[in-house]
């Protein structure tokens, strides 16, 4: 089989990518190791800056979401003694929208089986990249018990923090950089109101909470664990009673608890891998950088990455291979930002087990210092509504 770009990894950044690049005119193949439903069953990302649903929109996926995205003009911070607003609108002119990742990648299948596209090769095993620092790449795998090859021109890797496209590339040449942070965020989907119509961080004595929502009727919520707990150590009650004492008085007061119909402990990382892309073959999203879940990064960072490759691919497709010369540079420059953003939002809000009386009064200080200065809460909003790309 022949194609011009194979994509390893069929989650948002790979569906997206091959929605671009099918509207383009460009020939693509999609590999991913799960099944459908198991990637649509994902509870993640919640939150989609004004860059990301521009491109969604842009990539004819936008319809669902303008009609059932929430938009949000602000957020809430809260630590001990206080807890105040920072409102997106009047300090970065941007607001977001509140829309589930799995919303996402429905829309993104969807759309794909709509078109005349490569319909989405599901349940691939042993993906393999050859040749990516040659002009002639190609990927081999198993499906259904047979063995595969596809020949194309580029090698996309959208596989994800533990996929296989980041170790085909040399140690020799690929620096990584990694912060593990030592908690993890044990999260709860709940069919239950949100306790506020905005998300709400909230830095407490006892670790870190946050309140968020999927819509009217589903809530997200999450509190710092250590990273050793499992879901099972977290019966609902002891969830619910631990979000209370959390969370600031009043909502703690009007916030309604239900029976969880998720939960997952997931852990904290920092990681970045350099250079995003050696000869055939480009890291887009997870593959090439993780980020802590505070600043609600993640998948707005893969979006970034798309525009940016999608740009070199579609001009190198038509013969000019500037783009592809500069998207490791561009796409980093602005993934190294939010790594800044996700770190500081990070160390704000949390415990660590060797916290001292000192860090915990900068964190005080810190939080009251963002709830003073206008140009303290510019620079929060304009990281949170998204950097421009
Ligand atoms: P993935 O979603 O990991 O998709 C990779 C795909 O590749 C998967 O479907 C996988 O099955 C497949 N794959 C893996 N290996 C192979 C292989 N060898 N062969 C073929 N296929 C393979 N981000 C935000 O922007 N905002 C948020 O509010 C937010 N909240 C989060 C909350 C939590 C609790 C977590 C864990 C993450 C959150 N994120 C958030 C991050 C966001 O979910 C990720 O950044 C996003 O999923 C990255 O998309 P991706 O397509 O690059 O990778
Ligand atoms: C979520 O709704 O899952 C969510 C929201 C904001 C974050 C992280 C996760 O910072």
């Amino acid at each position: 089989m022949r194609t011009q770009v194979c994509i390893v990894g069929g989650g948002p950044s790979g569906l997206l990518l091959g929605q671009i690049l099918h509207r383009a005119g460009i020939d693509t193949r999609i590999l991913e190791r799960r099944p459908r439903a198991h990637v649509l069953s994902r509870i993640r990302a919640g939150v989609l800056e004004g860059g990301t649903v521009d491109m969604l929109r842009r990539a004819g996926v936008g319809d669902r979401l303008a009609r059932e995205g929430f938009v949000h003009t602000g957020t809430r911070v809260a630590s001990r003694d206080r807890a105040f607003r920072i409102d997106f609108a009047e300090s970065a002119g941007k607001p977001v929208t509140v829309y589930g990742q799995t919303e996402v990648t429905q829309d993104l299948y969807d759309a794909r089986d709509a078109s005349d596209a490569a319909p989405v090769i599901h349940g691939v095993e042993g993906v393999t990249i050859h040749g990516a620092d040659t002009d002639v790449p190609h990927v081999t795998y198993d499906a259904g018990g047979t063995a595969h090859r596809i020949d194309c021109d580029w090698v996309v890797g959208c596989d994800g923090f533990h996929g296989v496209s980041r170790r085909t590339i040399p140690e020799a040449v690929r620096t990584e950089v990694e912060r593990v942070y030592p908690f993890g965020w044990l999260g709860v989907l709940s069919e239950t109101p949100p306790v506020d119509h905005e998300l709400i961080y909230a830095n407490s004595p006892r670790g870190f909470a946050l309140a968020s929502m999927r819509n009217e009727n589903l809530s997200r919520y999450y509190v710092q664990a250590p990273v050793t707990d499992r879901a099972e150590d977290w019966p609902d009650d002891r969830f619910w009673d631990e979000l209370r004492r959390r969370l600031p008085a009043d909502a703690a007061e009007t916030l309604v608890t239900g029976p969880s119909i998720e939960k997952s402990l997931a852990p904290l990382r920092s990681f970045i891998c350099e250079p995003m892309r050696w000869g055939r073959l480009c890291l887009v999203g997870d593959a090439a950088h993780i980020v802590p879940p505070t600043g609600a990064k993640g998948l707005n960072l893969a979006v970034s990455d798309v525009h940016y490759l999608s740009e070199g691919l579609i001009a190198a497709c038509g013969g000019e291979a500037e783009g592809m010369d500069r998207y490791s540079d561009r796409a980093l420059a602005r993934v190294w930002k939010a790594v800044r953003y996700s770190w500081w939002f990070t160390t704000l809000m949390h415990r660590y087990p060797d916290d001292t009386a000192f860090h915990q009064k900068m964190q005080e200080a810190e939080i009251a210092y963002l709830d003073g200065s206008p140009a303290a809460r510019t620079v929060f909003a304009e990281n949170y509504v998204g950097l421009p790309f």
